[in-house]
């Protein structure tokens, strides 16, 4: 995946209710904390869960940590996405091939594509309870910070 600073970055999860609209959320605030100009949001393989805002134990963690995602409503990830979006973070090994089968076979859009915690999952915290919840805010969190360090030392490379 090309490490300059991109403009815009999907993050992608499997409902876009829990897990990727959290991520949006961190990721957000941690931009603008670092001063950047980057464009976030966020979209789920299924569109099972269209136009409904974040899972509500998704909303109280983030509010609770002082970030308001209710505004937020979901939407399928689509094949124009890949065209649109420099960066696509998926929480999940499922997440990852089902958005290359959305890709197709052009090498540059599936070179778009990469796990947001670079080695390993977000674990699904929509059967659980709260403490799940919890968990996902402290993955992504310190992976997000991660990911916008990394931007922000490569934002002036060519
Ligand atoms: P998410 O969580 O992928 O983190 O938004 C899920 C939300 C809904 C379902 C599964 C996962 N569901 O099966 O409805």
């Amino acid at each position: 995946m090309n490490k300059n600073m991109p403009s815009r970055v999907l993050v992608v999860c499997l409902g876009n209710i829990c897990r990727s609209p959290m991520a949006e959320g961190v990721l957000r605030h941690h931009i603008q904390s670092m001063g950047l100009r980057i464009k976030v949001d966020s979209a789920g393989t299924s569109g099972h869960h269209q136009n409904e805002p974040p899972d509500l134990r998704a909303q109280q963690e983030m509010r609770r940590r002082g970030m308001d995602i209710s505004s937020q409503r979901s939407r399928p990830l689509v094949r124009k996405d890949f065209d649109r979006f420099d960066v696509i973070l998926v929480m999940d090994h499922s997440n990852l091939e089902d958005a290359l089968a959305i890709a197709g076979p052009r090498t540059e859009w599936r070179n778009k594509v990469g796990l947001f915690l670079e080695d390993s999952e977000v674990p699904d915290p929509y059967y659980g309870g709260a403490s799940g919840f919890a968990q996902v805010h402290d993955l992504v969190d310190s992976a997000a910070w991660r990911w916008v360090e990394q931007w922000k030392e490569h934002q002036d490379q060519p």
